[in-house]
């Protein structure tokens, strides 16, 4: 592990790897996203503009800065927008992970990939890494072609999924609980649906396992999960509870009432026993994520 090109930098998922491994002396790290701005650049890292889904130009970077171990974090998350704009989200989820395997292919490279539980359809969750996608979503579509495109290339290969990912981050869309506490601090009532499950992620967690993957070289399909599983209502619920905020500003809703455009795994989840014990380390149930999310946030004011 010693040169490594992270992809979509400037997203939740992406600061972080930033944040942890540009600070590593012994790693040559090579921060890219669409932006031309780099959310870190106040800081010495290495950062230049790479959109994946410019062939030409993912082949030249890899090519020129030869990494050993590429990183994906780019990816459109938008799951109704991808819905509703469909060659657009093929284009960066698919395509764009096509580029970066050809690219791996040729110079050698290891690639990690990020996926999400939503390649599932939710109707016998939680799935462990061997049960059988059936994505309800185009999101999920493209995220399941993805994951094929990776596994198809013949390259050494990590597919990572996760779930509910949340944690701090600049200028990134607030994650669930961060508009859970921002509603509640500002005594405005939300409404939040008790019938979607799933086992919160926070991004700290997922970067630790994308790091022990790119560390102990091992290859295949993990499951980066919180340890504990329940439902929305439930979540905000013990957010109010962490943060101590008026948990009775949180109304329960049935899913159907909320008309999204893209339909949602019902009862979904990722098991995560394998992927921790391959890789020896153990995911942070609810509260420990929340207390953490809590400490950063307390951190991110300071500064
Ligand atoms: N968030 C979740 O709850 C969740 C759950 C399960 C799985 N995941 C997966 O986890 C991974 C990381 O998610 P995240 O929450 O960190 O997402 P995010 O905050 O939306 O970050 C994704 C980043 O990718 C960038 N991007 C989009 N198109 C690109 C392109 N063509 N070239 C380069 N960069 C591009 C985005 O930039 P712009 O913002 O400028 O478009 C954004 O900075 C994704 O693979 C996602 O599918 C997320």
């Amino acid at each position: 592990m010693n040169r490594i090109l992270i992809c979509g930098c400037n997203g939740l998922l992406g600061q972080r790897l930033s944040a942890q491994l540009s600070v590593r002396t012994e790693l040559e790290v090579l921060n890219t996203s669409t932006e031309r701005d780099f959310v870190f650049s106040d800081r010495p890292y290495d950062y230049t503009q790479l959109d994946i889904t410019r062939r030409s130009d993912v082949r030249s970077l890899v090519s020129s800065f030869q990494p050993t171990i590429i990183i994906n974090a780019a990816a459109a998350t938008n799951v109704d927008w991808c819905e509703t704009n469909r060659e657009d989200a093929w284009k960066v989820n698919v395509m764009g992970v096509e580029n970066l395997a050809e690219a791996a292919r040729r110079s050698g490279s290891r690639l990690i990939h990020i996926s999400t539980d939503y390649v599932f359809d939710g109707r016998s969750g939680p799935y462990d890494e061997a049960a059988q996608p059936n994505p309800l979503s185009y999101y999920g579509k493209t995220k399941l072609a993805s994951e094929n495109a990776v596994r198809t290339a013949n390259i050494p290969h990590a597919i990572i999924r996760t779930i509910i990912l949340y944690g701090t981050g600049i200028r990134v869309k607030p994650s669930f609980p961060i508009w859970v506490i921002n509603s509640l601090r500002d005594g405005t009532r939300i409404r939040v649906v008790d019938d979607q499950w799933g086992n919160p992620t926070h991004v700290a967690d997922l970067a630790n396992s994308i790091i022990r993957v790119c560390e102990s070289g091992t290859t295949g399909l993990f499951h980066a999960a919180g340890s504990e599983s329940l439902n929305r209502y439930d979540f905000a619920l013990r957010i109010a509870d962490v943060f101590r905020l008026d948990g009775a500003l949180v109304d329960r809703i049935p899913s159907s009432s909320l008309n999204q455009p893209a339909p949602r795994p019902m009862i979904s989840g990722l098991l995560t026993k394998d992927t921790e014990t391959r890789l020896g380390i153990r995911f942070m149930n609810v509260t420990e994520g929340l207390m953490l999310l809590k400490h950063e946030l307390q951190q991110f004011t300071r500064n």
